[in-house]
């Protein structure tokens, strides 16, 4: 008996054609990639007369170094040593570009999101939901900055002197975006990025890269040429050259702690590379005592295995009061075996396949190391695979001797541990290199309050009564320690992908006449009201 109907019928939901020609975006135009590249199969298998085989969605290009230092290059120029239009125009002009772009995003919607669900195996409802959710991002981007360029309009004036302070572009960017959320996290550093005046060159990721294919000639429509550069290929083939340049102000990279590390120490200037980093979690959840078990269970079953686990904001460890360990762990196995499984393009299917078999592999490791070392699996069936289906595994108990108590699993495998004092949980929280967000499950006020002022100390969002998560995006997303560096959401993005720099004078009436004859006459942007 298969694990899922790996016959399901996809309907409409299936990616027009076969992408077999890669394709990039260097200086506003799409160009063909006759190079190297390599087959891009998807989870998704099709019977063929020899069983079945993953079915090939297209090819992605291995750019080489001289091709990804043309887009480099292209963003230097459009750059210009800060004169290039797009870093001098006005936000006026940034916005309605942005949304002439995000107007043609929007007519997509449904080539996109086919997209994401076959190459990485995310589920219908969920692909489209990053397609909407980014659309919203950058609608929501562009009005933040409107109103960020308000507070700038007014002069400041201080012990006599006079400034015209606004935020300016740090200067050629360079983004990298996970797989897991191929579309919505590489737009969520571009965008803000792009509309604060600084042209980027983005690097798409290995995996889930297909996506942001039917957008490049709308990012060729809607910006000026070299503002937007979008390649791929071997990080250590085109990244590396491009960062040991010397020639990238920025980089807005969301993987792993370890690449971020060796992408920041190519740099030959460090000092002049401005860092927004997103990189991994082990987000524990705490289900105190007196929590209502119930609710405890439903939110950590959609923290933990949402898309298969695969989310840095995912529940990758539950530290439970060993008073309730057994009943939450009886109730989490029936509610992780009632979870419904099959192709990504099902409706309302909660489980799919990994994106490659490597991945089905490492979760099966993670659970026989464990299962070594003298845990369980909880839920029947958990640890089961096929082909690029692995079935959830609830493992308990967790002890410190297992690959899982410390590392980041990234998949469908959840790891529970019983604990007598929260000293326990807090030194476990305190000894970790990573620092992203903590689940809290309980009702006692006196215990929550003093867990919550802990934790705030050693996590960036504490979560109550509910799962750990990146939104809503007005809200601050970052980390401590290898979880990241800076700050992202709407506002904070414009804030982290530019700096505050100011014109000033003396405070006399010749500067304030010279001052009102640049912003008027149109002779300074900056200046300009
Ligand atoms: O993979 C990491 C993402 O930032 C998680 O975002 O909490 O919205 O799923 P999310």
């Amino acid at each position: 008996m298969p694990l899922i109907n790996w016959k399901a019928s996809p309907g409409d939901r299936i990616p027009a054609g076969n992408q077999n020609r890669p394709r990039y975006l260097v200086d506003g135009q799409v160009r063909s990639w006759d190079g190297p590249s390599f087959e891009v199969k998807s989870p998704v298998f099709e019977e063929g007369p020899g069983g079945g085989v993953p079915r090939s969605l297209g090819r992605c290009g291995l750019l080489d170094g001289p091709t990804g230092l043309s887009a480099l290059e292209a963003a230097v120029r459009a750059y210009d040593k800060g004169r290039g239009a797009w870093p001098t125009s006005t936000v006026a002009t940034r916005v309605a570009a942005l949304r002439n772009f995000l107007g043609r995003m929007k007519g997509r919607r449904l080539e996109i999101a086919r997209l994401i669900c076959w190459e990485v195996g995310k589920p219908w409802a969920d692909s489209l939901a990053e397609v909407d959710r980014t659309v919203i991002y950058g609608e929501q981007t562009a009005a933040a900055l409107e109103e960020l360029d308000q507070q700038g309009r007014d002069y400041l004036v201080s012990d006599g002197f006079r400034a015209r302070v606004r935020r300016s572009p740090i200067g050629v960017g360079l983004c990298m975006g996970p797989y897991n959320y191929p579309l919505n996290e590489t737009f969520a550093t571009l965008l803000p990025a792009l509309v604060m005046g600084n042209p980027v060159v983005v690097k798409l990721p290995r995996l889930g890269m297909l996506c942001t294919m039917p957008l490049l000639e709308d990012f060729a429509a809607s910006f000026p040429p070299g503002v937007v550069n979008i390649i791929s290929g071997e990080g250590a083939t085109v990244v590396t050259p491009i960062v040991a340049s010397g020639r990238v102000d920025l980089l807005a990279f969301i993987g792993s702690a370890k690449t971020a590390g060796q992408l920041k120490h190519a740099h030959p200037k460090p000092n002049r590379l401005r860092s927004v980093l997103g990189l991994g979690a082990k987000n524990a959840a705490i289900v105190l005592p007196d929590a209502d078990l119930d609710l405890a269970v439903k939110e950590g079953v959609a923290g933990a295995l949402t898309f298969n686990g695969q989310r840095c904001t995912a529940l990758k460890i539950f530290f439970v009061h060993q008073s309730i360990a057994d009943r939450f762990v009886a109730k989490l196995a029936e509610a992780v075996a009632a979870l419904r499984r099959g192709l990504p393009f099902e409706d309302g299917v909660q489980i799919t396949p990994l994106p490659d078999v490597a991945m089905v592999e490492k979760m099966g490791r993670y659970v026989e190391n464990a299962r070594s070392k003298g845990a369980r699996v909880a839920n029947p069936g958990g640890g089961e695979s096929e082909r690029t289906f692995f079935s959830p595994a609830v493992v308990y108990p967790v002890a410190p001797s297992m690959a899982l108590w410390r590392e980041e699993q990234f998949g469908p495998v959840v790891p529970v541990a019983a604990y007598e004092s929260l000293d326990e949980v807090i030194d476990y929280l305190a000894g970790s290199d990573l620092g992203q967000q903590a689940s809290v499950f309980g009702r006692d006020p006196k215990t929550l309050g003093g867990l919550i002022d802990a934790l705030v100390n050693q996590v960036c969002r504490v979560n109550l009564n509910a799962q750990c998560r990146r939104g809503p995006d007005t809200f601050p997303f970052g980390g401590r320690k290898d979880s990241a560096e800076g700050t992202l959401s709407v506002t904070d993005a414009l804030r982290v992908f530019s700096l505050r720099t100011l014109a000033a004078g003396v405070d006399r009436p010749e500067t304030r006449d010279l001052m009102e004859r640049l912003a008027e006459g149109g002779f300074s942007r900056f200046l300009s009201r």
